[in-house]
């Protein structure tokens, strides 16, 4: 018996592991793709860290759980649509970090560098490998691909086989020359890094809050988000700034080690990424290592540790890399400085953007040289998981820059009749600022108050919806918004259109001891720009209301089927689409050839299938007759809806205008008689008339003239243009850049033209 409950405890544990792991896979792909492809980390690095290291444990003692697509087996993804791919010359990977650690809460230990040091003695066969150690800059990975000295390409590292072009941003960049001097090798491709000084990130920011734009959270989001631009003058404005600290394909006079690719650098004016230390021995290089702590931070940039490599190139051949990452290098990762303290008690705050976020009350502590007393919990998820409780003793950390946070619980100093912490319930399930309910969407970890007129979201409401992707109202930035909201003036962007030139321009932009008043001037051009603004079409208000997922470009997609506010608010046509949307589900989900039905069974589902489809049928047809959808069969018993607003987007649209809030904002425009109307509304998309009768186009890419107007062009001719690339499509027509659509018309078969060949069939004159 005994052995039997071994067993089932043992299975247990197992299945518990593998649960784990593939929640931690889940994690880590996400907060990869949050931090390499978004800009946008939602956890610090040390957290990270600390799943990866979970990952990477439960692997090793479960190798049989490690698949190709596991995360410790890939290289990040930084990939994005819009630019043109480049195959590396040679993969560029990822690098192997290893950690300083805590061994108890005072002392802590290199064992990392020795284990190191180690395997680098054995690999070598030699007590006295010679390793330089480099700052590790927090930038973005960069590589730039020079032929007969001109600066061929440059490309992001992508998924390290493949990147993304942005050859004509990186030219922008000073530091970057486009030709080299005399003497350049025949290719030389230098691996880098592209990243943002501290102080001119710093600048701008406070530029963008002026100019009403969101500010970045850090200098490694401002590059990422940089770089990744689609208008290369907008780049040469930000301060970018690049730094080697690598070698691709090389042709040219043998390289033996670090120095002789320094003064090939240097020769040919690339900046090398500095200082770097040299050692022959463990004990010289656990000095430089803790020697490059001090040095890094007078860089002026950030650095999140320091990288360790070894200095000959024929050594590092000789050792090589696995499919993720050289083994002839590693990034030394310093411990954030940890301190014990109290849990006073937990608030909820609501941010900018009405994610409410639990911040800790603690009992004020010094750490890294500043007193700390309050920290963030991030979330409910991960006060959960940490099992974080009000009277704790806790212990946190502050990682460079970053906000200090809740390493883990002291349990063995839990005070008596404590009880697990739980956000909503802890709120009443209301908005701590406006007390409207508070929603959490599927798949996400963080509560958020979406009502648009919370006051606590006031000044973010506001800088967005007089930016320029929304309304572009003019000098009502991120500094007079913040002045108007805290001078009570306003509650919600609608009240903007409420003020005086005497309010705007009495309203003190400075502080009480020291006004700075925005001034007459200003208030009669911001009055100015929101008389204009009543004017904006319905794509620009669709975007200014902040709907979760409607951004500018799914407002636009939104605004070519209504004419305006009023008609889409009450839209039948997205009625329409959810309703034949879930009708097909249904009508998916019932199989009538299904192996174990009786008889009678497999008629009534006929039955009602082909009732279905009559409902189907009927929702569908006047919008497929006009072009705005399609029904395909997909597979021999199954449909599908080409849904040209997208599933999601149509089920937020509709949330909206039925909600308190959305019904709100409705009634205000009508008192105010704003009922934008749209620019691109286009009644009826396809005909068999016409010289384009009959063919369904799908545009991708940057055209000479705005998508909707080629739409219009081609709906003028007798043609549809929809949004997605199917076995229907009749051609694909791409633009400047353009990504997986063009491989989805490849796959399909689908024939792809430019737009001067579009031009050509509408018979209208080529593009200036
Ligand atoms: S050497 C094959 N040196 O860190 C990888 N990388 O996390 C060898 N990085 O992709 C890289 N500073 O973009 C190296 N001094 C430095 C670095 C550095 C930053 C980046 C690099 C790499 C990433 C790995």
């Amino acid at each position: 018996m005994d052995d039997l409950f071994d067993y089932a405890g043992k299975q247990t544990k197992a299945e518990e592991e593998r649960k784990r792991y593939n929640e931690l896979c889940r994690i880590v792909y996400r907060n990869n793709e949050l931090y390499y492809a978004k800009a946008e980390p939602e956890i610090t690095d040390a957290e990270y860290d600390r799943l990866y290291r979970e990952l990477e444990k439960i692997e090793a003692e479960h190798p049989e759980f490690i698949t190709p697509e596991s995360p410790t087996q890939r290289v990040g993804n930084d990939l994005s649509e819009g630019f043109a791919k480049i195959i590396h010359s040679e993969p560029m990977l990822s690098i192997d970090d290893i950690f300083e650690q805590r061994t108890t809460a005072d002392t802590v230990s290199d064992q990392a560098l020795i284990d190191l040091y180690k395997r680098l003695q054995a690999a070598l066969d030699t007590p006295t490998p010679h390793v330089v150690i480099e700052p590790k800059i927090d930038g973005c990975a960069v590589t730039l691909f020079y032929r007969s000295g001109k600066l061929q390409y440059a490309a992001t590292r992508g998924d390290g086989r493949i990147g993304d072009d942005i050859t004509s941003n990186v030219r922008t960049i000073q530091s970057v020359p486009q030709k080299l001097p005399d003497g350049a090798p025949a290719i030389l491709e230098v691996r880098g890094e592209i990243f943002m000084p501290s102080a001119e990130f710093d600048v701008l920011n406070a530029q963008r809050d002026a100019d009403g734009l969101p500010a970045f959270a850090n200098p490694r989001n401002a590059t990422a988000g940089t770089i990744k631009l689609l208008d290369a003058e907008e780049v040469a404005r930000r301060p970018l700034r690049f730094l080697a600290h690598g070698l691709g394909a090389y042709e040219g006079k043998p390289l033996q080690c670090m120095d002789d690719y320094e003064h090939l650098l240097s020769a040919m004016g690339i900046p090398y990424n500095k200082p770097i230390l040299h050692a022959h021995s463990l004990e010289e290089l656990r000095r430089s290592v803790s020697e490059m702590d001090t040095l890094r931070r007078k860089l002026g940039f950030g650095t999140d540790g320091a990288v360790i490599k070894l200095n000959s190139f024929a050594e590092r051949m000789q050792l090589g890399s696995t499919a993720r990452a050289p083994r002839w290098a590693a990034a030394f990762k310093y411990l954030p400085e940890q301190k014990e303290t109290k849990l006073l008690g937990i608030t909820v705050q609501v941010g900018r953007t009405g994610v409410l976020t639990p911040v800790a009350e603690l009992e004020p502590v010094l750490i890294s040289g500043s007193t700390v007393s309050r920290a963030t919990l991030h979330n409910q998820d991960e006060i959960a998981r940490k099992d974080i409780r009000i009277g704790d003793t806790v212990l946190i950390e502050k990682a460079g820059e970053i906000i200090p946070s809740v390493v883990k619980v002291i349990e063995s100093k839990r005070p008596a009749e404590t009880t697990p912490y739980n956000l909503p319930e802890a709120v009443r399930g209301a908005c701590p600022s406006c007390g409207a309910p508070i929603t959490r969407e599927e798949g996400q970890v963080a509560w958020r108050c979406t009502n648009f007129t919370c006051p606590a979201q006031a000044v973010t409401r506001t800088t967005y919806f007089c930016s320029r992707t929304a309304l572009d109202i003019e000098n009502l930035g991120g500094v007079v918004a913040e002045a108007l909201v805290r001078g009570g003036l306003i509650r919600t962007p609608l009240d903007l259109f409420h003020l005086t030139k005497e309010q705007l321009g009495a309203l003190n932009l400075g502080t009480p001891t020291e006004p700075r008043r925005f001034g007459e001037k200003n208030a009669t051009k911001a009055l100015d720009a929101l008389g204009h603004a009543r004017q904006m079409p319905l794509e620009r208000w669709l975007t200014a209301f902040g709907i979760p997922s409607i951004g500018a470009v799914k407002a636009h997609d939104v605004s070519i089927f209504h004419p305006d506010l009023k008609t889409l608010a009450n839209s039948e046509f997205l009625c329409a689409l959810v309703q034949t949307e879930d009708a097909i589900e249904q009508y998916n989900s019932l199989n009538p050839k299904a192996q174990n039905n009786r008889k009678g069974d497999t008629i009534q589902l006929e039955q009602q299938r082909e009732e279905l489809l009559q409902i189907i049928r009927r929702l569908a047809e006047s919008y497929e007759e006009r072009g705005y959808i399609e029904l395909q069969k997909d597979g021999p018993n199954k449909l599908h809806l080409v849904n040209p607003i997208g599933s999601v987007s149509c089920r937020k649209l509709q949330a909206y205008f039925k909600s308190s809030a959305g019904q709100h904002v409705l009634k205000r425009l009508r008192e105010l008689g704003i009922n934008p109307a749209s620019t691109c509304y286009v009644e009826k998309r396809g005909t068999t008339e016409g010289i384009l009768g009959g063919k369904t186009f799908v545009l991708t890419g940057s055209l000479s003239i705005p998508r909707d107007e080629m739409e219009r062009l081609i709906v003028a001719a007798g043609g549809k243009a929809t949004g997605s690339v199917t076995k229907k499509t009749s051609y694909l027509v791409v633009g400047k850049g353009g990504g997986s659509k063009r491989e989805k018309a490849v796959k399909l078969g689908v024939p792809i033209i430019d737009e001067a060949t579009l031009r050509d069939m509408m018979k209208v004159p080529p593009a200036l």
